[in-house]
């Protein structure tokens, strides 16, 4: 590692925190865990033996993996030595103020200070700390060991020297860094999963399509489409040699008239959906489903990366 990140903590280790674990340790940094779930060490050992085919799907070496990965005491061992610490607790902001007032107390006071927050802003939880410059949130998508994608967004007190680390950081584990410059809630990404998945529900709600149909429509038209070119970039095309003026002009305004509704928050209603989508999915289980979904996640990955390596397409 050419990188002066060598010793990762990593505090919380469920869903999201085992996963950088392992991402972590197979881009040969020794990883210190903390947390208090009583099935740490088993978990651990289940995790890497789940996501090395994964790692080595990206090229990684996963020889010695487990070797680099520690179980730590607690808080207080897990961080002793960290260059960075990513924090991956549970969602409580009165979680978040408490462990991160004894990170600043008990890391190095070089380590940069990372949260998975999916929603609570680091300035949420650092206004009564002194050190709060190095603190900030690098929010994942699920899984981190495989979506490229981490959302960087400082607090109103972190430095410009944080944010560049961390981006530093993301960069060299292979993870692809975007900085957003206001704490808005729920970031980017989860504000436009959540526009899309406010009408999913809405859709189902209507009786217009069934959750299979609509899961449907999304794999086979905009999920293939969004790997390759993002909704901008989509629209200029679209747009034809006129590019994105030419489709603002011609359809913008009556997509942006379009009235899309709102789905219901009545509970009967809400139960109707959770019944139609456990009758399509919840007979398989859930272990399958989520090998399934990263398989498919690491085939369409791998053959974006292979394009890249050996047509050298212009990245756009
Ligand atoms: N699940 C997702 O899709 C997702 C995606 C991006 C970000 N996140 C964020 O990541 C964070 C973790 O989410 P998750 O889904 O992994 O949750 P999770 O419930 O799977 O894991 C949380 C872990 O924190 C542990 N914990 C509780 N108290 C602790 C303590 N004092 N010290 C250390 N560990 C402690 C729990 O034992 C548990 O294992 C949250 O902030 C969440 O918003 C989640």
């Amino acid at each position: 590692m050419t990188h002066p990140f060598r010793t990762a903590a990593v505090i919380g280790a469920g869903t999201i925190g085992l996963s950088w674990t392992a991402l972590f340790a197979a881009h040969g940094l020794n990883v210190h865990v903390s947390d208090p779930r009583p099935d740490l060490p088993e978990a651990i050992t289940e995790a890497l033996a789940a996501f090395a085919p994964h790692l080595a799907a990206q090229g990684l070496d996963t020889d010695g993996l487990a070797d680099r990965v520690h179980v730590a005491a607690d808080v207080t061992e897990a961080v002793r030595h960290a260059d960075i610490v990513q924090e991956n607790g549970p969602e409580r902001v009165e979680f978040k103020k408490e462990l991160f007032a004894r990170l600043v107390r008990e890391a190095p006071g070089h380590a940069l200070l990372l949260s998975s927050s999916s929603a609570i802003p680091a300035t949420a939880f650092t206004t009564e700390l002194e050190d709060a410059g190095r603190i900030l949130i690098g929010h994942p998508f699920n899984p981190p060991h495989l979506l490229p994608l981490v959302e960087v967004v400082p607090g109103e007190r972190t430095t410009e020297e944080a944010v560049r680390a961390a981006v530093d950081f993301y960069t060299a584990v292979g993870r692809t860094p975007v900085v957003e410059r206001q704490e808005i809630p729920g970031f980017v990404g989860n504000r436009l999963q959540n526009a899309l998945s406010r009408q999913a529900v809405h859709l189902v709600q209507q009786g217009v399509v069934t959750p299979e149909d609509l899961d449907t429509v999304v794999t086979h038209s905009l999920g293939v489409r969004w790997a390759t070119v993002g909704p901008f970039l989509g629209a200029h095309l679209g747009g034809g040699p006129g590019g994105y003026r030419h489709i603002t002009e011609h359809i913008g305004s009556t997509m942006q008239q379009m009235p899309l509704g709102e789905p219901s928050q009545d509970p009967e209603d809400r139960e109707r959906v959770i019944q139609a989508v456990e009758r399509a999915y919840a007979s398989t289980p859930y272990a399958d489903l989520a090998e399934a979904r990263d398989h498919r996640q690491l085939a369409v990955l791998s053959a974006l990366e292979d394009i890249r390596r050996t047509e050298h397409t212009k990245e756009i």
